[in-house]
């Protein structure tokens, strides 16, 4: 794992942009793994920008995001999709039906979840999955004790996430209890792992990610078994790690290769 320890959130989510928008210029067709939250948002403008300014084109991109609440139509404005159009999609030159938010609507989940996967392998698997990271240690909504290898399914959020996420809703019964999500093991199947994290609220996360022993407990540290996966967050979010001047120095000298 990759740490890169930006003095700003501004400053991570313009070089975890870069990362993204080399890929986009080497491979016009490649498949990204897309995350919500209000991590990204700063990160996704970036990219809007370099669109607008005819540096990168995702015309011929494809897209899957991570999750989506169970039980939101896609035109709810708490939902992921709704997030992606006015956060991203709607910013940039991408085709609408290139990209894809698993449905909180299906009756059927099991044959949602299979199809979803089953989407992705066809289209060649994910090249770079972009991730945020709960409070709790979460990447997409795999909670604390979702197994290290589970796959796209229905989850239950802890009222830690719950918690968190009540700031965009009325109030913290509004907010979902289950969502759909890609797996752990779903993840880490992507060829490259792009995970960003702002602000002190993320430092123990960070902490248990990188410098905690892999355990469901904290699903992001799966991503210790991956061999591209980078971390791009703030001096706070990195504030709780033993050796952040290496990984700060390392990921200098990586950056550059
Ligand atoms: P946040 O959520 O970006 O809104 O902090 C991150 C997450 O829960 O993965």
């Amino acid at each position: 794992m990759e740490i890169v320890i930006c003095k700003t959130k501004k400053e991570a989510s313009r070089k975890a942009a870069d990362m993204i928008a080399k890929l986009v210029k080497e491979n016009p067709k490649c498949v990204l793994g897309l995350a919500t939250g209000s991590t990204p948002v700063e990160m996704y403008d970036c990219l809007a920008k370099d669109v607008k300014a005819k540096k990168i084109s995702f015309k011929n991109v494809k897209s899957w995001n991570l999750d989506e609440y169970y039980g939101l139509a896609p035109t709810h404005d708490q939902s992921y999709r709704y997030f992606m159009n006015e956060n991203f999609f709607d910013k940039i030159d991408i085709k609408k039906s290139n990209t894809h938010v698993l449905n909180g609507l299906a009756k059927d989940w099991r044959k949602e979840c299979a199809a979803y996967e089953a989407q992705i392998k066809k289209a060649g698997g994910i090249d770079l999955q972009v991730l945020g990271i709960g409070s709790d240690g979460h990447i997409a909504f795999n909670e604390p004790g979702s197994s290290l290898a589970s796959r796209t399914r229905i989850v239950y959020l802890t009222p830690q996430t719950i918690k968190d996420n009540a700031r965009f809703f009325k109030k913290a019964s509004d907010v979902p209890v289950s969502a759909l999500s890609m797996g752990v093991g779903t993840i880490c199947e992507a060829k490259k792992v792009v995970l960003l994290a702002f602000g002190k609220n993320k430092a123990d996360a960070v902490k248990g990610m990188v410098e905690g022993g892999m355990s469901q407990f904290c699903t992001a540290s799966a991503l210790q078994a991956h061999n591209d996966a980078w971390v791009f967050c703030d001096e706070e979010a990195a504030s709780k790690l033993k050796l952040k001047k290496f990984y700060a120095w390392r990921s200098e000298i990586e950056m550059k290769g």
